[in-house]
């Protein structure tokens, strides 16, 4: 993935779990790195870290829901990067709450982050990609998304709104395509991170789960971020407008 230097990504959500992940990797890789969340102090510890091992990297406090922000963030990565190429949709929320007692601000919130939050994050860097005539977006679905994937009791928001982030995504492909910007998904299944904690830590929670994944184990970032990093390289290059599944089996049962 030698393309990979010298490229600029911004990558959201990066404060910690997969997002961090996504972040290091991409620095290791030779990309400058916009490292952003919602805690300006956390991203600022991942680009210590990022500029300690020799990397380029900028912290950036952006709630992707929150349009001037999104901007911003756009805006200040061009200025001290020159470019955008890569996005990484990462930033999300997962509360569980059943759908009877579901109220109007928990479904909006949810909604708010995970989809249209995307949705601004891509098209405010997509307007700089344009300009280039060139770029790669990953928007981080999930399992629980509906159509070919699952549905979730207690997650009808979440399931809604990943539903909607792989529906956005070949739209996207679609039209992006004509300005040589690629834009695909990636679908985790379980992923041992601070989202998940619970699923780790309720050892009943965790039997269940594992029951139904046939590789009987939770997924480590790193495997998500190997497939972000294809995704978003050469390696690549025919592919725009897929959902990459990577849930250790699950989907397949
Ligand atoms: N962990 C899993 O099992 C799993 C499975 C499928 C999909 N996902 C998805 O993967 C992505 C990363 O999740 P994770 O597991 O690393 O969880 P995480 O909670 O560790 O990371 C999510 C990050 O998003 C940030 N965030 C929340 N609201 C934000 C906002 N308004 N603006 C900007 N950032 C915000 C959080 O601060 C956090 O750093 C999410 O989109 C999640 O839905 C996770």
């Amino acid at each position: 993935m030698e393309d990979l230097k010298g490229k600029v990504a911004i990558v959201t959500g990066a404060r910690r779990g997969m997002g961090k992940s996504h972040a290091l990797k991409l620095a290791k890789a030779g990309t400058k790195v916009t490292v952003s969340d919602i805690s300006q102090e956390e991203c600022q510890v991942v680009v210590d870290e990022i500029q300690k091992a020799g990397g380029e990297a900028l912290a950036i406090k952006c709630d992707v829901s929150n349009k001037k922000e999104v901007d911003q963030m756009v805006q200040k990565t061009v200025e001290k990067f020159g470019r955008v190429d890569i996005l990484v949709n990462n930033a999300g929320i997962c509360q569980f709450k059943s759908f009877l007692e579901m109220t109007e601000e928990e479904w909006d919130r949810t909604l708010n982050i995970n989809l249209r939050g995307y949705f601004l994050c891509a098209q405010a860097v997509a307007k700089e990609m344009v300009k280039q005539k060139s770029g790669a977006i990953v928007n981080i679905a999930s399992v629980v998304m509906g159509q070919m994937g699952k549905g979730m009791a207690g997650l009808a928001h979440y399931s809604a709104s990943k539903g909607g982030v792989a529906a956005l995504t070949k739209t996207l492909a679609l039209e992006l395509a004509p300005y040589n910007i690629r834009v695909n998904a990636i679908a985790p299944g379980a992923i041992d991170t601070p989202m998940a904690a619970s699923t780790k830590t309720d050892p009943k929670i965790l039997e269940q789960t594992l029951a139904i994944i046939p590789l009987h184990r939770m997924g480590e970032a790193r495997e998500v971020t190997n497939t972000v990093l294809f995704l978003v390289s050469n390696a690549s290059s025919y592919i725009t407008g897929s959902v990459i599944v990577v849930d250790g089996g699950w989907l397949a049962g």
